[in-house]
């Protein structure tokens, strides 16, 4: 079998996680829970849950993947604690059924860059969203994003991810910026960051319940956490730089991006009617923009930028999600990886072919992941690193850190009590969640 490959710098494992990390949870999904949470109260839950737990968790992939040097499942078995292979088993399955409905979305963006490009989306943007989210449209733009979806990661590791994201992170970044500036020349540019910065503790007060799952199951979304794709990623890494210093990097840049397009989203919002009606459903985001884009100056170019950066975002993580089962797959059944790529990204295109047909079901697709199997791979994960492999973990996580043992001895002793407490209580109310939903109708 070919040699295992690795990121050709520590520069190319960091613009590879960070593309894995910025996706469509920090430009569309972002701005917009924060719309429907309350603006600046969800915001501070949100931070709190990347820093605190967020963080902490990616460094448990990291170590796994570091020390495993293996596909998500393999590494177990090579730590020597096989009965626990399933833990990353779990993270396989999810990043498949995820990559499913993720690249209907992908696909709804493309659809958007052309619409932006033609101004078909102009007139009535509620039909515009209705006609590209589901039906044969939606099905034709999954197709192509699966297939460049595909392309990348069937060139390989370092040909095909790492040079794609060392192109696309730049790109997103500087478009963000020049978008967020023209953004500040909006009229109603004051009233959205005052939103957006300023926030209501009664409002957090009042909606504790449902703003702490939202802001945590963000926090792990944004930052790929519970896929094992950072298990993936650190696998590649062949070299002792310090994780500690690496995970806070990317940590850091996911979050300055998601906090820009807040930045470019806000003032839009505010510019043509506010936040209100911007949380119902994954389509809001799509309708509100392309309304706000057609109602603005210049709204075509604009419209056009913002879409293809988020076709970037999009692209970077689904490569990211594409990688895990192909990983799996031609390690564990010695498959080629190009073969094996086509092939599972075409299973994967027809397990989509539900939710481009109803956004209920991707509605589904998306609950049963986050709500539920995200956090018990987490909650599973943490307990496999605190308690059962944990003199291997502080090990791993030493090797190379720049941020001294007590760091080590400190994240340990989080990642067996917080961090686990925080995720049940989150697995509890996911689940509560789609009770309520399955009851209400919502999927079916
Ligand atoms: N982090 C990506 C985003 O914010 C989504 C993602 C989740 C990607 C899990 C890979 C794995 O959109």
């Amino acid at each position: 079998m070919a040699e295992r490959e690795t990121w050709t710098s520590r520069a190319g494992f960091i613009f590879a996680a960070v593309g894995s990390a910025v996706g469509l949870g920090n430009i569309w999904s972002f701005p917009f829970q924060t719309a429907a949470n309350g603006g600046a109260a969800f915001l501070v839950v949100y931070l709190a849950a990347v820093f605190l737990i967020g963080f902490p968790t990616m460094l448990i992939e990291f170590v796994i993947g570091r020390r495993g040097e293996q596909n998500p499942v393999a590494a177990f078995k090579k730590l020597g604690y096989e009965q626990w292979s399933f833990t990353g088993g779990i993270g396989v399955f999810s990043s498949f059924v995820t990559l499913a409905f993720y690249s209907v979305v992908g696909g709804w963006v493309l659809s958007y860059i052309v619409g932006s490009v033609t101004g078909a989306y102009f007139g009535d943007p509620g039909a515009y969203f209705g006609a590209v989210s589901a039906g044969p449209t939606a099905i034709a733009a999954h197709a192509v994003f699966m297939a460049i979806t595909i392309g990348i990661v069937a060139f390989g590791v370092t040909d095909g991810i790492e040079r794609a994201t060392k192109f696309m992170i730049p790109a997103i970044i500087v478009l963000l910026v020049g978008l967020a500036v023209w953004a500040t020349t909006l009229d109603g540019a004051a009233a959205g960051y005052s939103y957006y910065l300023s926030p209501d503790f009664s409002t957090l007060a009042k909606n504790f319940g449902s703003i702490v799952p939202a802001a945590m199951g963000q926090a792990f979304f944004t930052l790929s956490l519970g896929f094992s794709v950072m298990i993936a990623y650190a696998s590649y890494l062949g070299r002792d730089d310090s994780l500690p210093a690496d995970g806070s990097a990317i940590v850091v840049i996911n979050t300055i991006v998601a906090l820009l397009a807040g930045f470019v989203v806000f003032p839009i919002l505010f510019a043509t009617g506010g936040a209100g009606g911007a949380g119902g459903g994954p389509g809001t985001a799509f309708v509100a923009l392309a309304g706000a884009f057609g109602a603005l100056p210049a709204g075509q170019i604009i419209g056009l930028a913002f879409f293809v950066v988020l076709l970037f975002a999009a692209l970077s993580s689904s490569i990211s999600l594409l990688e895990v089962p192909v990983a799996y797959v031609s390690e564990n059944y010695g498959y080629g990886r190009s073969t094996t790529a086509v092939a599972m990204g075409t299973v994967i295109f027809v397990v989509g072919l539900l939710p481009a047909l109803g956004t209920n079901y991707l509605t589904l697709y998306n609950d049963v992941v986050f709500k539920f199997l995200l956090p018990i791979a987490v909650l599973l994960l943490a307990l496999f690193v605190g308690w059962a492999a944990d003199r291997e973990a502080m090990d791993e996580l030493g090797r190379g850190s720049s941020f001294g043992e007590s760091f080590t001895t400190v994240w340990l002793w989080w990642v067996r009590t917080v961090v686990p407490i925080a995720v049940v209580v989150t697995l509890y109310l996911g689940v509560k969640a789609i009770y309520t939903s399955f009851q209400k109708g919502v999927y079916f």
